[in-house]
């Protein structure tokens, strides 16, 4: 069975905000299976954020991103609570002026009138969200078995495809110069 976990990273903040909230985290109960500090890049920022991307607020929300370093973590956790949820509603909602005080993005978020994308941290939404963006943010990361299957899926369906392309083209070549199909 696949350890249960989930995806977050650390917006750029100071040093002392970043440890005080992984601090948070494993006094909540959740385990830091991995940890990496690194500036997004614009490219990553664009697929990560694609449900964003024509939003007036994307090009701030990215300069702010790519300006500072992120802190990456993958988390688990030992007891029966659903690592996914459970981050999501220590989190809180996406605007930190809408959460209750004792929640993440509440706390270390900044409470501005017109800016939400300080909001501190992010976290997956789904357990599909999780390996996607493991996926995309560790993509050296050992994969669930269902991820991995539907990766093989995915390239054997497009290889099927072109080997479909390819013998129809072959097919065609032959009637028109007798001999080259072969
Ligand atoms: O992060 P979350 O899943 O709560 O929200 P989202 O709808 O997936 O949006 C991703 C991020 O875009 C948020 O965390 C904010 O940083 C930013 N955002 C924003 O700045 N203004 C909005 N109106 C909506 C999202
Ligand atoms: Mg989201």
């Amino acid at each position: 069975m696949t350890q249960k976990r989930t995806f977050a990273f650390l917006k750029p903040a100071c040093d002392r905000t970043q440890s005080a909230i992984i601090a948070e985290l494993q006094f909540a109960g959740f385990t830091v299976l991995r940890e990496e500090t690194r500036v997004l890049d614009i490219a990553t920022l664009k697929e990560h954020y694609a449900h964003h991307v024509d939003k007036p607020f994307f090009q701030p929300m990215a300069s702010y991103l790519t300006n500072g370093a992120s802190i990456l973590l993958i988390l688990s956790r030992e007891d029966e609570a659903d690592p996914v949820q459970s981050l999501r509603d220590l989190v809180g909602p996406t605007d930190p002026k809408k959460g209750e005080k004792e929640q993440i993005r509440c706390k270390y978020g900044a409470h501005l009138p017109d800016v939400i994308f300080m909001n501190a941290i992010h976290a997956s939404g789904t357990p599909a969200e999780v390996e996607e963006e493991i996926a995309r943010f560790f993509p050296d990361q050992i994969l669930s078995p269902s991820w991995k299957i539907s990766q093989w899926q995915r390239k054997y369906t497009w290889n099927d495809k072109l080997l479909a392309k390819r013998s129809l083209f072959f097919w065609f070549s032959g009637l028109f110069f007798p001999g080259f199909s072969l």
